[in-house]
């Protein structure tokens, strides 16, 4: 038997008061390899002390990078210099961290020494040819699993070259992980997107000296570009603040302020998204902070109709469609999502698993190849299993606020993974949730 950590949300509960929502997951991981690998000291403040961040800070530092974190949201990284990484002495497991994986598999491509990249069940399941095979045709050497799966073997010593590159799917994991290895090639390594993903890795190289070429849907990194390090200060997380957003809009009498919030246009999708359904989000104090822009969010709780989500909204919002389901679910009339088909391969099946635990809470919701249909109209009391994604955890935790009964969240311990105090948050802001730990037989997932 092993523990598992389930919510337990009551009905009546409500949102109100002022939270400060913890540093952006994108950027945090982008602080540390680009200042691993930058000549001089980088400074990040409003790290996000979570297990992603965690997993790719204990990877730059097996590599031989001094990290020091002076406060448990502050580090300091004694930047290495492009060439400065040493050969880990063992396997890198980066947990449950997409990013961590996808971005290392760049940067550790044109490395003298070999590495070895793995993570927990759901991130060896995740698809890494999207990164592997265009390393390989800039001259990489990666060895996967059978289906292009992790553990990575990534052979040190390869000659990588620029290639121009035209990314199949909408993907800033992939557009990175390429730009790091462009570092380390030969000429120019350019990508060109099919849609705007987001841009922290742009933002953080030119912030710390990398001249890149771009326009709207093209960005071209030159080889050998050295990186100074430089003061960050890391937004808060909109992927995170956007549970509460969806929370307070949905329920009539909600107010709640999200202060120093990322609104990079590249992240903002959600926000818009949940403006068509109604919502009342207003955007105050707008301002810069470390090449990223930051706003304070007030939200007014209130009514939300169905809609029929813009297709280019949806890289924009990518991580907050498990929120945003939510909201669909308490609308009024039918919200409908097509070309979200990258939305089966996150930390799990999110089309799937949404709409099973929307079913178990009494909600007609009808999966489809890339998208979901889901009917308005509320939910009752129920239990839903999250696969142990944290992003489904936090957003049923939320459904429990417009639910008839009681909503019981299990498998939730992988919260942890982008946002260690979210029951603290959300309970200060008045949502009824209890945390407990139990058993779970061997087998369940
Ligand atoms: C991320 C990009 C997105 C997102 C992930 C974080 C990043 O993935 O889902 O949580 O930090 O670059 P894709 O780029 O694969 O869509």
């Amino acid at each position: 038997m092993s523990a598992r950590l389930d919510y337990r949300i009551l009905p009546g509960g409500g949102l109100a008061g002022e939270i400060v929502v913890p540093g952006d997951k994108s950027v945090s991981h982008r602080a540390l390899m680009l200042g691993a690998i930058a000549e001089g000291e980088t400074r990040a403040e409003n790290f996000l002390a979570s297990k992603d961040c965690l997993a790719t800070l204990d990877a730059m530092a097996a590599m031989g990078v001094a990290i020091r974190r002076p406060s448990p949201t502050r580090v300091v990284i004694q930047g290495a210099g492009l060439h400065g990484l040493r050969a880990p002495a063992g396997m890198l497991d980066l947990g449950n961290s997409g990013t961590s994986m996808r971005l290392l598999a760049g940067l550790l491509a044109g490395q003298s020494f070999t590495s070895r990249l793995t993570g927990d069940e759901s991130l060896r399941r995740r698809p890494m040819s999207r990164v592997t095979e265009p390393l390989t045709e800039m001259g990489a050497r990666i060895e996967t699993r059978p289906g292009g799966l992790a553990p990575l073997i990534i052979h040190g010593g390869s000659t990588l070259h620029g290639i121009r590159y035209t990314l199949p799917v909408a993907s800033a994991q992939v557009k990175s992980c390429l730009l790091l290895a462009g570092l380390y090639a030969e000429g120019e390594t350019e990508i060109r997107e099919p849609a705007p993903t987001r841009d922290h890795t742009e933002r953080m190289l030119r912030a710390m000296g990398a001249e890149l070429r771009q326009d709207e849907t093209t960005v071209a990194v030159p080889g050998g570009a050295r990186l100074t390090g430089t003061a960050l200060q890391v937004p808060g997380d909109i992927s995170s603040a956007a549970f509460f957003l969806v929370g307070a809009s949905m329920l009539p009498g909600s107010e709640l302020r999200l202060t120093q919030v990322g609104v990079n246009p590249t992240r903002t999708g959600v926000i818009k998204i949940l403006q068509r359904m109604g919502a009342n989000i207003e955007l105050s104090n707008l301002h810069e902070q470390g090449g990223e822009p930051v706003a304070d969010l007030c939200v007014r709780g209130g009514e939300l109709h169905g809609i029929h989500i813009p297709p280019e909204l949806v890289p924009l919002a990518i991580d907050e469609f498990p929120a945003v389901f939510i909201a669909a679910a308490c609308a009024r009339g039918e919200t409908r999502l097509e070309g979200a088909r990258e939305l089966r391969v996150k930390e799990s099946d999110r089309i799937q698993v949404m709409a099973e635990g929307l079913q178990a809470l009494g909600v007609e919701a009808s999966p489809t190849e890339d998208g979901i249909v889901i009917q308005g109209g509320g939910l009752r009391g129920g239990q839903v299993d999250t696969q142990g994604d944290h992003r489904i955890a936090m957003a049923f935790a939320m459904a429990g606020l417009r639910a008839t009964g009681p909503v019981e969240v299990r498998d939730c311990a992988n919260v942890e993974t982008s946002f260690p105090s979210f029951v603290e948050l959300a309970t200060a802001a008045g949502l009824p949730l209890t945390a407990r730990w139990g058993e779970q037989a061997p087998g369940q997932a």
